[in-house]
């Protein structure tokens, strides 16, 4: 079978058992795309950890690893922008955000809003910014967190599986020959997970890596047809937190090299990262939790704290699920339901700056004027009795930050009270 034009002396050294019966093809991309990043030094030194660099094999994959030079760096797969906004403290960076946004998204940082088509104009505006250059204060991981760049970087927090995850060669070499969603599928698919907290981490960051070395070859970025590897990694990091390497099975190797990890790492930048992928979060899996960003929106405040981030996701979020045919998946017809999650149930006042201020006032009042209009259009309403708790908690936050609106408030308490309940 063809194997995408690349020679088979190299891809066969790539796929060779190494003292431990690893080879490079069983943790990383089919043909090492992601590797070409790499320096010349870095792939000698991981080439020797497995086989000797002077010999056939190893030198067999040093030349076909670097059939491609590309740039060296240390790499952060999807951080939108290239880099993450880059000062000491979350309080700056979620500062930084705000700035950006004020000039990204007009509508939503500006005046006050006041009718109904003002907000849908909002919402429309969230819905268009992209997601993928929109810079942010959360670093996502890196491709590779080495303990060789310093003991910082000794974590599981990065891409590539700890231990072997890939699928069959016959599945790899369907996809090296025609790369396209059907075969990338099947990789996905056909990814291993054996048994234990270590090996799930591994096929989880294997279906992470097979989408973003697809990104790399074919500037496709792809969904899985399961669900979302990425909210999956966050939701092990929330999980596992607080288990040590040894408890989840990790093997001694591991252990020892990544004295540095912490599993919080693992959680708000793929929660992110699932997000950013389906700002719907309807892949995200079956749990309401999840549906309704509670953990995620905890781990902005714990990990963070982030609240302009949080306010912005929360309003892409409900505009998405509101607004967009393609993020509603239930059998009803679509509507507007109001749901801040934890931003709003946890009550922990949070402290916001002169933005911060303005997107949560415009995205509540968005919110109450998009819901008002869909209970007129329907005399329907979801959850009613969460809605009602939800507004009633606006209503306070509204007035707290100077910006009181307690007439849309009390009217569309009226529409929800007399709407017919669904759900
Ligand atoms: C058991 C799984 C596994 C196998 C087999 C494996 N790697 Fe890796 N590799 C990793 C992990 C995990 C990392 C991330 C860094 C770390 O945890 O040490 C990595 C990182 C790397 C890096 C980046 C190092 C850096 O400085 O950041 C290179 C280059 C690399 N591997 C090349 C290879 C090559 C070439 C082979 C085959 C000869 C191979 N790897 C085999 C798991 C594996």
């Amino acid at each position: 079978m063809s194997r995408g034009g690349f020679d088979a002396p190299g891809l066969d050294a790539f796929r060779r058992p190494d003292g431990n019966g690893q080879a490079c093809a069983n943790c990383h991309s089919p043909d090492g795309i992601e590797l070409q990043s790499f320096s010349d030094a870095t792939l000698r030194r991981r080439i020797g950890r497995h086989f000797p660099i002077d010999r056939n094999e190893g030198a067999a994959i040093y030349s076909y690893l670097r059939r491609q030079p590309r740039p060296a760096g240390l790499v952060r797969p999807f951080q939108p922008a290239g880099s993450p906004i880059w000062y000491a403290t979350a309080e700056a960076r979620d500062r930084a955000f705000g700035q950006i946004l004020a000039r990204r998204a007009p509508k939503l940082t500006g005046p006050i809003i006041e009718s109904a088509a003002e907000a849908e104009a909002v919402a429309e505006e969230v819905k268009q910014i992209d997601l993928f250059s929109l810079p942010i204060g959360i670093p996502l991981n890196r491709l590779s967190n080495d303990v060789f760049h310093g003991a910082k970087q000794g974590t599981v927090a990065d891409w590539i599986p700890d231990t072997p995850a890939a699928p069959t060669f016959g599945l790899q070499d369907a996809y090296l020959a025609t790369p396209n969603r059907a075969t990338l599928g099947a990789l996905i698919s056909g990814t291993l997970f054996g048994v234990g907290g270590a090996q799930k981490l591994a096929g989880l960051k294997y279906r992470a890596l097979a989408i973003y070395q697809h990104w790399l070859r074919t500037g496709e970025r792809v969904m899985p047809p399961v669900e979302s590897p990425f909210w999956q990694i966050g939701e092990f990091g929330r999980l596992e937190r607080g288990h040590s390497l040894n408890e989840l099975g990790f093997p001694p190797r591991v252990r020892a090299e990544s004295k540095a990890t912490d599993m919080a790492d693992l959680r708000l930048p793929w929660y992110w990262l699932g997000w950013m992928f389906d700002p719907g979060l309807q892949r995200s899996g079956d749990l309401p939790e999840t549906r309704r960003a509670d953990y995620f929106v905890r781990s902005l405040r714990e990990d963070g704290p982030y609240p302009n981030h949080t306010l912005f996701m929360l309003t892409r979020k409900l505009a998405e699920q509101g607004t967009n045919p393609e993020a509603w998946n239930s059998d009803y017809v679509q509507m507007y339901e109001i749901q801040y999650s934890f931003w709003l149930l946890d009550q922990v006042t949070p402290k916001l700056d002169p933005v911060g201020k303005r997107i949560e006032a415009n995205s509540f009042l968005m919110s109450l004027y998009l819901l008002s209009r869909d209970i007129r259009r329907t005399g329907a309403v979801l959850l009613p009795e969460s809605q009602r708790t939800q507004v009633k908690l606006m209503q306070a936050e509204l007035k707290r930050i100077g910006n009181p609106n307690d007439d849309l408030c009390q009217s569309t308490l009226e529409l929800i009270k007399t709407a017919r309940p669904i759900r």
